[in-house]
């Protein structure tokens, strides 16, 4: 552990340097009132490290020459004792020191603090490596769930280049409300950080919290309650549960959670009387369009499937439901690897039709795109509450045999992928079309020219048609 004798004048910057010293350096800090008195310390302790010293201290209303007196000291005793010098500084022929760094403002603490570690040989990246494993970040929505936490929650306050502060405002077992949260939300939060090692503990806690809450809101609920009524707790949860499944791979928790959320929407989808309102609904959630797009895919195929058309091809609507739900939460997971959240809303309505406007992205963000179906196939086979041929759906939903890009293989495909890949392109479309405000235009129609030239394809866009006609006559 290094020794430091510290001089300054000024409390707070004296107190910054001893908190970041001790905390980022491991240092051990002496502090000291001036040169004199810094200098009777190191005669009977002459193998002290590092004196960070202001250059000029006031001395019983006198100005001591405290950098002069340290340099002569120190030259004249031939120690190793480094210095990090703040202020005006004239010993030196260039300005600088034989042995140690000068830092120009003394009141610039951080400058000092990085200048003592420079000596010390701990660079900016060793300080981020030693002080970021102990936190990580839980983003802001997850606690949105919550009401208490199982562990201390912090803040992080940037103190410097690489270097923060962590204070703790929510304690273990205090009870919060979602307004709470908002207000950090509101100036600006995004990231909450708990104890690194607390991290699995506090993502059980939040993946039993939403599924108490989706089995008791929705799951639970009375058959005669609104669907609508439960689309908001559904669309966090989705989004959450998405979320949990990137940050923690599939495991107990996160499997359950996720098929928690799919029963969620295959039971708010056998309720609903009305499609056209709830799609509308569903567009208004401050949910990502991972949700909106998934929940309106899987009511629409249900519509399909209740034809029970032979020519279709299809399995029994009991048979598919599960496997076309399960392949709405999963099939676009893997473009989670994108993290820039605004681009990726953008990209999840990306398909066969928008290959131009992918030219302009970055290479890593193209690759995700292109191998997303084919890495969403691979990672559904790991879980095992997935139906059977799940993952074929999540191979095929951008038409390609092989999971990889964007074709127009349909022929080849198998009948509830070439569902899926319809049900979800009527999906995009509303939502498309909802965002930009425009209800001119029948929906069907643009399925129609999409899909023009492809037999297989042609005569599902005809069953849609049936099916959206029906379930008007029937509400
Ligand atoms: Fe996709």
């Amino acid at each position: 552990m290094a020794q430091i004798l510290l001089i300054h004048s000024n409390k707070n910057v004296h107190d910054l340097i001893n908190i970041n010293l001790t905390t980022y350096l491991g240092a051990h800090i002496i502090p000291r009132s001036n040169g004199e008195e810094a200098i009777a310390l190191m005669e009977i302790l002459p193998h002290v490290d590092m004196v960070v010293a202001e250059a000029q201290v006031m001395v019983d209303g006198a100005m001591e020459k405290t950098a002069e007196k340290l340099v002569q000291f120190i030259d004249d005793h031939n120690l190793d004792t480094e210095l990090v010098l703040m202020g005006e500084f004239a010993g030196g022929k260039d300005g600088t020191l034989k042995n140690g760094l000068i830092v120009k403002n003394p009141l610039d603490w951080e400058g000092a603090v990085d200048a003592a570690s420079k000596i010390l040989g701990i660079t900016l990246d060793d300080l981020k490596k030693k002080i970021l494993p102990e936190y990580v970040p839980i983003a802001s929505p997850y606690f949105h769930a919550l009401h208490s936490s199982p562990c201390d929650v912090f803040i992080r306050i940037k103190q410097g280049e690489g270097q923060y502060q962590y204070l703790k405002r929510i304690h273990r077992d205090d009870t919060f409300e979602l307004k709470d949260i908002q207000r950090y939300e509101s100036q600006g939060l995004k990231y909450f950080f708990i104890l690194k090692s607390e991290r699995d503990a506090f993502a059980t806690y939040v993946s039993n919290a939403l599924v108490l809450r989706l089995e008791k809101e929705i799951l639970e609920a009375s058959a005669d309650l609104d669907p609508a009524t439960q689309l908001p707790v559904l669309g966090e949860s989705h989004d959450l549960a998405l979320r949990s499944i990137v940050d923690q791979g599939l495991n107990v928790s996160t499997i359950q959670l996720a098929d928690t959320v799919i029963q969620g929407m295959i039971s708010t989808t056998e309720r609903s009387k009305v499609l056209g309102p709830l799609f509308r609904q569903i567009i208004g959630l401050p949910a990502g369009h991972f949700f909106k797009k998934g929940q309106i895919t899987l009511m629409v195929a249900l519509e399909i499937l209740k034809l029970k058309n032979p020519a279709l091809g299809l399995p029994s609507k009991e048979d598919a439901t599960a496997k076309i739900a399960y392949a709405a939460f999963f099939t676009d997971l893997k473009l989670l690897e994108i993290e820039d959240t605004e681009q990726l809303e953008k990209l999840v309505m990306y398909d066969y039709p928008d290959l131009n406007r992918m030219a302009s992205l970055d290479e890593r963000t193209k690759g995700i795109i292109f191998g997303h179906a084919l890495d969403g196939a691979l990672f559904i086979r790991r879980n095992p509450e997935a139906p059977l041929d799940v993952d074929i759906i999540v191979k095929q939903h951008h038409g390609s045999m092989n999971g990889s890009g964007f074709k127009t293989e349909y022929a080849q495909l198998a009948s509830l992928s070439r569902l899926f890949i319809l049900c979800e392109a009527f999906a995009r479309q509303f939502i498309y079309y909802s965002e930009k405000g425009r209800t001119d235009r029948p929906i069907i129609l643009d399925m129609q020219e999409r899909f023009q030239g492809h037999p297989t394809m042609e005569i599902l866009v005809k069953a849609l048609q049936e099916a959206l006609k029906q379930r008007e006559n029937r509400a």
